[in-house]
């Protein structure tokens, strides 16, 4: 890097702390490093040694890096803990709203499938890394053992093999559900919409936590139900407080919640919460849509558990898909539940679906029998810990003063809240001029509540052009400033 002369000296200095936290956005410098000496990194970018520690002691002003007696400047090792993360949202007296979006929600889905647009807006995985070649291998091979058997029907409750494999996987998270309870379905979203028709009816009450997922808004709205939407933290899920108040004062037929890394929030509930929330909802008979498509990429030591590992009733139908994981263009999701809504589950989506694909059902199946599937879940949680990290520093580093950033310990969704001034809607329509796509925090709530939110897939693994398109936004939102 070459420093501009003849600038002035501020010019000068932001360009060399620019440089600074390039090197730890590139990972070369990490928390606990020693920077370069004041010395050192002047002769390296040939400016003088006072603009180098007029850098350092503006770096040292944001918290990035700390002086220690007679040693230099050290990069703090708790740089991503003090980024501050979004505040709850509290809102007295909720009540049950119908959802009404415009075209807003299929715009989202549109600029995601356009590859010219940078890809922060729909909450999707790079394919950069998934195990394409592998998976290609095993459907190639299938398909040439068994043709007829792969182009064949394969009617619900979906492949024997598939659900083999996915009972298994229960079982290793200490909870018993045989095959015969799971339903293969096209991706969570089937899975989720089965399961909406099959506990409740139109005009009936849906809790789910504040903000949520868009797309369960929109099945509620299609459906013709309303959503009650209950205050959550961004760390720790739902309040438990709110929904026993709701649940005292209303009338409410289920529950739809993502307890293991809620998109868009990232947060996850502690076990204590995910037991007192089934046992409050279980106590009043009031079933609980689980949606898990996260639980598998969680970055600290062990998989957090799911709500059905405390269901002794037989409420919870537990919903998720190797979309996030795998593939998301197999489509393959499913849900399990007990007798209780099995029955009623399996007419539906024989009604409405029918068959899932065979080749796929197979394919998948056979990936996750012979292990490949977990040694590939290794390195993805690696790759998205990492992405994430990265984001939120870039983020922290680019956006106004008062932003808040979310810290997932798991998915790969950064939650940020900008400060209040700001039309977060105003922003996505600038940045896709732009041809950058994010998704506005209004989406996540039938109330818009979220105004000055958003929300950044941080699927992609990071490229001279993904930063350049993120630096390019960082503008635009310092451009508007409000
Ligand atoms: C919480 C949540 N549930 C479900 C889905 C949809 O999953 P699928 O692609 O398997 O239908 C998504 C995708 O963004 C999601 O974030």
């Amino acid at each position: 890097m070459t420093i501009t002369q003849g600038e002035t000296e501020r010019f000068k200095y932001d360009q060399v702390s620019g440089y600074i936290m390039d090197l730890i956005d590139k990972g070369t410098l990490k928390p606990g490093d020693r920077v370069p000496s004041l010395r050192k990194l002047s002769k390296t970018l040939k400016v003088s040694i006072s603009t180098i520690n007029q850098a350092y002691l503006s770096l040292e002003d944001k918290g990035v890096i700390s002086a220690r007696p007679q040693s230099g400047f050290y990069i703090n090792a708790e740089l991503n803990q003090s980024i501050a993360t979004p505040k709850p949202i509290i809102t007295a007296n909720c009540q049950p709203r119908k959802v009404r979006f415009g075209q807003l929600f299929e715009e989202i889905f549109t600029i995601s499938n356009n590859p010219r647009i940078a890809p922060f807006a729909a909450a999707k995985p790079s394919m950069e890394l998934m195990p394409d070649k592998a998976l290609m291998r095993e459907t190639k091979s299938i398909l040439s053992r068994n043709p007829a058997n792969c182009m064949d029907y394969c009617f619900p409750p979906g492949h024997e093999n598939l659900r083999q494999q996915i009972a298994l996987r229960y079982s290793d998270l200490g909870v018993s559900v045989s095959s015969e309870d799971i339903i293969i379905t096209s991706g969570a979203t089937e899975a989720l919409s089965l399961s909406l028709q099959t506990v409740a009816k139109r005009g009936d009450v849906i809790a789910v936590e504040s903000p949520t997922y868009f797309s369960v808004l929109r099945l509620i709205e299609k459906m013709g139900m309303l959503a009650l939407e209950i205050d959550s933290d961004p760390i720790t899920g739902i309040n438990l407080d709110s929904l026993e108040f709701a649940l005292d004062t209303m009338d409410i037929t289920a529950m739809l919640i993502v307890p293991n890394f809620n998109n868009p929030s990232g947060s996850l509930m502690p076990e204590t919460h995910k037991k007192q929330l089934v046992e409050l909802l279980s106590t009043r008979q009031i079933p609980i849509i689980e949606d898990d498509v996260y639980g598998d990429l969680y970055f600290g030591e062990e998989r957090p558990r799911i709500l059905k590992t405390y269901d002794t009733e037989g409420r919870v139908l537990s919903c998720s898909s190797f979309s996030k994981t795998l593939a998301p263009g197999f489509r393959m999701g499913w849900v399990a539940a007990d007798a209780r809504y099995h029955d009623r589950l399996l007419e539906w989506k024989q009604a409405t679906s029918s068959a899932s694909p065979s080749l796929q059902q197979l394919a998948t199946a056979e990936f996750l029998r012979s292990g490949q599937y977990d040694r590939h879940l290794s390195r993805l949680r690696k790759a998205f810990k990492a992405q994430i990290e990265k984001a939120r520093f870039m983020v922290a580093r680019l956006f106004p003063e008062g932003t808040r950033i979310s810290d997932p310990q798991g998915g790969f969704v950064l939650w940020i809240e900008l400060p209040r001034s700001y039309d977060c809607f105003a922003v996505y329509n600038q940045a896709l001029e732009h041809h950058i796509g994010i998704t506005p925090g209004m989406l996540f709530s039938a109330t818009r509540k979220f105004k000055n939110y958003i929300r950044l897939n941080c699927g992609y693994p990071w490229t001279e052009e993904t930063e350049l398109a993120l630096e390019q936004l960082a503008t635009i939102i310092h451009e508007m400033n409000p």
